[in-house]
Parts: C-alpha cells; sequence; structure tokens
C-alpha cells in the first residue's frame, strides 16, 4: 500500500483515468507492432444519419498489429516454443492433449496457408460453430493471422440462432467440426445442425471446413456444397510446404465479432478492436488474474463461444505465453463434482475461472465438498493461487465458503476473486487485483501486497479505464450504498466495445439513448459503496441471464410465438436455485377463451419446449409456464410491461403473492397487473400441490 489509506488499485486506476494516453501508451509498449502507434487515443464526435450525435473514441488508431503474431510467434522467436500453449482434456471421449507454442505455430500457420488458398482474405469475415477442441483454437488464431476477422457462435445454439448469426456477417467460410460433446451425453452430429443453418440463411458461406472428430463423422463431405475436410487441407498445405504470414491489420481494425443477447430477438453484434484488446487483455492477465508466462496454468472453465472463453481461454492466456487448459466437459457428471479440483490437480493450475452455476451444481452433487477435501488433503490444489467467479451474481456464501476452502487447500495467500464484466467489455470491469502493479516485474500478491479486501456480496473495485458510476434514471450519480443504474463513463478502456457490427444507430440506441450520451449504459442495477467497492445485484432490462449464460427474452417469445395455437406470450426470468434463473413464459392462448387451469397441457407445454430448443437452443429451456387470458401489462405505447411480470414470479416464488410491484404510471391497464397475479399465485399453489402429490 501507498500509505494508510490508499491502495495500490486505487492508485492504478486514478492514473488510468487521468492519464488514459499514457498509461495504454506504457501498456502498449509490452507487445509487438508491425507498425508503432503515434497515436493512443483520439476522441471525437459522431453524427448520425438522423442527426443524432454522440462521443466517439478510438484506441491506437494507426497502429498496426497482428494478434496471432503476439500470441504464438512471439513466443516461439523468443525460444519458449517448448513450452505448453494448450493442455486439451475431454473426459467422455478420455482424449487428452499438449500442445507447445511450436506445434501450435505450426498448425496455425499451415491452417492460414490452406485457409488463403480457399479464398479467404484480409478483412473477410469468417465463422466458427465449434466444440471445445484444439481444432477451434488454431482455427481462430488463423483466421486472425491472415487478418480476417472470426465470429464463434456457442455449440449449444440451434441452427435457427446460427442462421441469424450467418445473415448478420455473411461470413465468406464457415469452420465447424463433425460433431459436438455436451455432458456425458452421446455425440451431437453437427452436420444436421450446420446445414439446416445454412439452408435457412440468406447468405452462404462459400466454404464449410470441417474438422472430423473419430467419434461421430461427417460423411460423407460434399464438395459440390463447398464443403472442405479439414485436416485433408492442413496435411496438404503441410506437405507443400504452404503456410500464410501474420497479416498485420490497423489498432482499430475488428479482431472478433461476438455475437450476444440484447432484449429483442435479433442478437447483438459485439465488436472487437484488434489492438485495444491486446493491449487490455495483456494488463488484465497479469494484473487480475496474477498469470505472467511459462509456469503458469490458467484454467476457465466457460466455453469459446462465450466472451469469457474468447478472452481468457484463448487470447489472454496466450499474449501473456502461459498454458491455457481447454475442457471439453462439464463441472458436473463428467464423471462427478470432483471433475474441476482433477483438472486443477492434473495441470497444476494456478487461476481458475468458472461461473457461480457451476460451483452451485458441484454442492448440489457434493454438499460437504468431500472432493475438494480429499484432493486437497493429499496436497493436490497447492498450485491454485485464485478462484475467480463470474457471468452473475455470486452469493456471498459461496464466495466466503470457497474462501475457507481455498485457505485451507489452496496455495499459500490463495483468493476467491469474484468480477464484474460483460461481452461488450472485453475483459473485467471489477475484480480485486492480485499483482497490485501494472510494469514489466513478475510479482506475485504476497502478504506484504495483498489485493483490496474481500467483501462477499461486491465483485470488487473497478479495474484500470473503467469509470463506474451508479445514476438515477435521468442520470445523475445517486449516493454511495443507494441503488441505481450502473453505466460508464467514456471513452471505454482498450478491451471494450466502441460500435455493433454494422449498426451504427443500435450502439446508440442499446447504449447511450438513455442517458443522452453522457453515460454507458451496462443494463445492470446495483450500487457502489463508502469504499468504492462495486455491487451488481441484478439486469434491469430484459435480458436474462441462465446458468451464466444471457439471453434474450424476446428471442425465446419469438420461438413460442410459432406456435399455432398461442396468441401472444412474454418471457421472463424466474429465480432458479442453481442457474440464477430459468426462462419462464406467460402464454395466452387463441383458442379458448380463457383456460380454467394455468397450467399447459403435457402436449402444448412440450411443444412450446420443442420449439425453443430447436430455434434457440437447448440451454433457452423453460423452467415453467401460466398460460391464462388478459395478463400480459402494457404500457399505453404498447410496451410489454416484462418487470411487472418477472417481479410477481420472484414474489410468488416466495409464497409472497400479494406484495405490491412497480408498476409503472403509463400501463394501459392496472387490471390486467391484478389478473396476473391471481394467475401467479394460482400457478404456484397448483405446482405446490403436484409437488406434494409426488412426495
Ligand atoms: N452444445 C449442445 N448442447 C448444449 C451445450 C452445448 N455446447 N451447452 C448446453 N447444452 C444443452 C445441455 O445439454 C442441456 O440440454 P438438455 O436440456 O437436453 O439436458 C441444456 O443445453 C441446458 O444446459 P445447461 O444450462 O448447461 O444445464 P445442465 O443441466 O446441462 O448443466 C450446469 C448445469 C450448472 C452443470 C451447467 O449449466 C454449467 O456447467 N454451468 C456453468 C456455465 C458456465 O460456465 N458459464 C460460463 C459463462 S462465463
Ligand atoms: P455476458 O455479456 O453474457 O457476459 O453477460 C453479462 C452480464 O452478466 C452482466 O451485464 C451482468 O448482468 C452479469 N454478470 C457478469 N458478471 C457478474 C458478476 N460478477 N456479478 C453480477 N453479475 C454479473
Amino acid at each position: 500500500m501507498n500509505d494508510k489509506t490508499t491502495h495500490v488499485q486505487d492508485e492504478v486506476l486514478r492514473q488510468s483515468l487521468a492519464d488514459p494516453e499514457g498509461f495504454w501508451a506504457h501498456q502498449a509498449e509490452h507487445l509487438h507492432w508491425h507498425r508503432k502507434p503515434s497515436t493512443t487515443l483520439t476522441q471525437s464526435t459522431k453524427t448520425l444519419k438522423d442527426g443524432t450525435t454522440h462521443p466517439e473514441w478510438a484506441w491506437f488508431p494507426d497502429g498496426e498489429i497482428s494478434t496471432c503474431y503476439n500470441c504464438v510467434d512471439r513466443h516461439v522467436l523468443a525460444g519458449r516454443g517448448d513450452e505448453p500453449a494448450i493442455y486439451w482434456d475431454s473426459p467422455v471421449t478420455k482424449s487428452k492433449q499438449k500442445i507447445t507454442y511450436r506445434q501450435l505455430l505450426e498448425d496455425v500457420e499451415a491452417l492460414a496457408g490452406a485457409l488463403r488458398e480457399e479464398g479467404v482474405k484480409k478483412g473477410d469475415v469468417v465463422m466458427l460453430y465449434m466444440p471445445m477442441i484444439p481444432s477451434a483454437l488454431v482455427g481462430i488464431l488463423a483466421i486472425n493471422r491472415l487478418g480476417a476477422v472470426h465470429s464463434v457462435v456457442f455449440g449449444g445454439f440451434a441452427p435457427n440462432a446460427l442462421a441469424q448469426r450467418i445473415d448478420a456477417c455473411q461470413p465468406v467460410a464457415l469452420l465447424t467440426a463433425s460433431c459436438g460433446i455436451e455432458g456425458n451425453k452421446p455425440p451431437t452430429p453437427y452436420r444436421p445442425l450446420v446445414e439446416e443453418a445454412i439452408q435457412l440463411a440468406t447468405h452462404k458461406p462459400s466454404r464449410t471446413i470441417i474438422w472430423q472428430r473419430d467419434v461421430s463423422r461427417w460423411a460423407p463431405v460434399d464438395r459440390s456444397q463447398g464443403q472442405r475436410p479439414w485436416q485433408k487441407l492442413v496435411r496438404g498445405a503441410k506437405a507443400r510446404g504452404v503456410k500464410a504470414e501474420c497479416v498485420p491489420v490497423k489498432g482499430t481494425d475488428p479482431v472478433y465479432i461476438i455475437h450476444t443477447s440484447g432484449t429483442t430477438g435479433s442478437p447483438k453484434g459485439v465488436v472487437r478492436d484488434a489492438g485495444g484488446y491486446a493491449v487490455g487483455l495483456h494488463l488484465s492477465i497479469a494484473y487480475l488474474f496474477n498469470i505472467h508466462g511459462p509456469g503458469d496454468v490458467i484454467f476457465t472453465a466457460s466455453d469459446i463461444g462465450w466472451v469469457v472463453g474468447h478472452s481468457y481461454i484463448i487470447y489472454a492466456p496466450l499474449l501473456a505465453g502461459a498454458a491455457t487448459v481447454l475442457y471439453e466437459g462439464k463441472p458436473v457428471g463428467t464423471p462427478d463434482a470432483s471433475a474441476l479440483w482433477r483438472m486443477v490437480e492434473e495441470y497444476k493450475v494456478s487461476a481458475l475461472f468458472t461461473a457461480p452455476t457451476a460451483l452451485r451444481a458441484i454442492k448440489r452433487d457434493d454438499p460437504d465438498n468431500k472432493h475438494f477435501h480429499r484432493i486437497g488433503e493429499r496436497g493436490g490444489l497447492k498450485s491454485l493461487k485464485a478462484l475467480f467467479l463470474a457471468g452473475e451474481r455470486s452469493e456471498p456464501t459461496i464466495i466466503s465458503m470457497y474462501q475457507e476452502l481455498l485457505e485451507k487447500h489452496g496455495a499459500r495467500d490463495a483468493h476467491v476473486i469474484d468480477n464484474w464484466w460483460s461481452t461488450e467489455s472485453g475483459s473485467p470491469m471489477t475484480g480485486r487485483a492480485l499483482v497490485p502493479h501494472t510494469g514489466h516485474h513478475r510479482q506475485h500478491a504476497t502478504r506484504d501486497h495483498p489485493p483490496i479486501a474481500l467483501k462477499p456480496g461486491s465483485a470488487g473495485k473497478p479495474m484500470p479505464g473503467f469509470d463506474i458510476r451508479a445514476v438515477d434514471d435521468e442520470g445523475n450519480e445517486v449516493g454511495r450504498r443507494s441503488m441505481g443504474n450502473i453505466v460508464l463513463a467514456t471513452p471505454l478502456p482498450p478491451t471494450a466495445f466502441r460500435t455493433l457490427w454494422r449498426e451504427e444507430e443500435r450502439f446508440y440506441n442499446g447504449y447511450l439513448k438513455r442517458f443522452r450520451g453522457k453515460w454507458l449504459d451496462t443494463g445492470d442495477s446495483g450500487y457502489v459503496d463508502e469504499e468504492g467497492y462495486v455491487h451488481v445485484m441484478s439486469r434491469n432490462d430484459d435480458v436474462l441471464n441462465v446458468s451464466a449464460h444471457r439471453l434474450s427474452s424476446g428471442g425465446i417469445e419469438q420461438a413460442i410465438a410459432c406456435h399455432p395455437s398461442v396468441a401472444e406470450c412474454c418471457v421472463v426470468g424466474i429465480p432458479d436455485s442453481l442457474k440464477g434463473q430459468l426462462p419462464f413464459a406467460f402464454v395466452t392462448l387463441s383458442s379458448e377463451p380463457h383456460p380454467a387451469s394455468v397450467m399447459p397441457t403435457k402436449e402444448l407445454f412440450a411443444e412450446i419446449q420443442d420449439l425453443i430448443r430447436k430455434q434457440v437452443g437447448p440451454i433457452a429451456t423453460l423452467g415453467g409456464l401460466i398460460q391464462g387470458k388478459g395478463m400480459i401489462p402494457r404500457t399505453r405505447s404498447g410496451k410489454t410491461l416484462r418487470r411487472v411480470l418477472r417481479e410477481l414470479l420472484e414474489n410468488g416464488s416466495q409464497g409472497e403473492f400479494k406484495k405490491e410491484v412497480g408498476v409503472p404510471s403509463t400501463v394501459e391497464d392496472r387490471g390486467v397487473v391484478e389478473v396476473a397475479r391471481t394467475r401467479v399465485e394460482e400457478y404456484f399453489k397448483e405446482k405446490g400441490a403436484t409437488h406434494k402429490a409426488k412426495l
């Protein structure tokens, strides 16, 4: 600490906000630039077609960089080619693989050469629909190597969702695999999903490159449809000595597009800039995660389809030259609740990053933490310096329990770190930095330099460059500890987005309009306490958070509305003790005047679930449904008041049926809210009765 009151994390934040140019210019020096940026930050005003103006900024605009070079080539050239880059572990297929930086380079440059021969060039978009296998990382890096832009779609999304994303970013090629492995289920063949998606999409990628897995093959590969066997392409490229050199892009060119859920059915294409992303991640992996290079191992138990996977399975560990663990399994069921701890022991993991949901699932299967203690007692968890949690709010009990467990069996001074972030931010916006400095030198957190104190229930304090405030609906800052909308001041720091893919207006309307350009709306509610800790409590919009996955209520509603018996519907989140929230539907049937029972027939429920699973994906499966009429409240302008239904459900799940809910004065008909209230009460009573009958 600098003095009695200022912790180094506070000081680093202060410097990053007081002199963003100086701060990030210094961070940029740690990377290799094909052309060093002469300017760190530019700020201007953007004018939209309708004349609206808003602040705009750019990081390292005239620099030229290759992220792939910084992630792979740089380490090999520096003599670290034999260090491990990737440890792949797939318990269900009983496969493991260690890939060194040199092997990674060989595979990436050959695939990039092959992709170039298939027509991929700088600036093109290439999509990936891949399971958690090393070739997915090789594919991502090869696309990057060519200066092309990748867009990964989570393997749990259905063909419709994939088709929607294909049309949104018009990829020239699609990289996929013959199957995915989900939990301990038999392999899911990808061919029907991918072919249906391409058929549904208006835009047709000219190539589909298929990684054949032994557990389930895609045969025959249909060349007439542009399908190409991945391994054969690479073998051919290697045999002919074909390899591609890194193609640098401008600091402000996109490195990838990642789609995330908004409130409507159409996903938002978050764009990540090459220069800022590399610089910001390079800092955060050292500063927050205490991962510096060879010898450090990070295991991020997420999926490459989510932002956490992009940043901390792939890019940040490789930028640091550390080893990343790629796990094709679940926290439970593959084979049991010891999975994450087994992995920590086997790969000597120093940082484990997962979601609270995963820990809840482990607790459900292993309530006494027997596995943790068993592996801990033989010293298997001594490498573990930190457990990072993000994706949803961590209940204080989880944090405290794991802090105690780590103190018993983890490394000396191990920490549980709740960190808050979003697809838009690209890296944590808050946390407790483990290494309270930002220079070159390797310096692990010690008793003399502890991170800021643990406060279970808070996601820590802002990370460098994030100016976080809690404001009221007019955009005025609220007092410390007062609940408000959590917003960010612009410019956002370098890892964060600056726009949406080809949707400038939507970027403004979705994030800046609400506070007239003064603040960027994160969509979250919470408060900042007197010490500057940020407490993120919930979303303040209609986005759902299921198992730390962000889902759009509008997208699920679109699928339900396809059912011929459904006249209208509204989807909100219902609290769930395992997954945080589950989607829940209020459905008005077109046929009956007013169905007597709130519960749908088994057939109707199954048909609706099927529509959701096929159109959005199995991760959006409903947790329940209420049928009725005249129970979906709207404003006079016709906007569905999802928040009212969500509150009624939340109260109902606590047995509080009469509790007041916040109904805005703009509601068209208050009577509708009372109908919904009655239906919610009937639902929980009927559900309780069924539950008792089953016991
Ligand atoms: N491909 C295909 N299907 C997938 C999938 C994928 N990549 N991911 C999930 N699914 C399917 C599941 O098989 C399941 O299908 P089912 O209804 O037919 O059984 C459905 O989607 C729901 O999956 P999920 O929400 O994962 O629930 P689950 O009961 O299978 O597992 C947990 C529960 C808690 C173990 C699991 O959700 C989990 O590991 N959560 C952690 C999430 C996480 O790490 N998020 C990180 C974001 S930062
Ligand atoms: P995603 O864009 O899918 O990463 O989801 C981002 C959202 O997840 C945030 O806007 C929050 O609502 C929620 N979230 C992520 N991390 C946390 C956290 N540590 N605490 C509370 N909510 C979180």
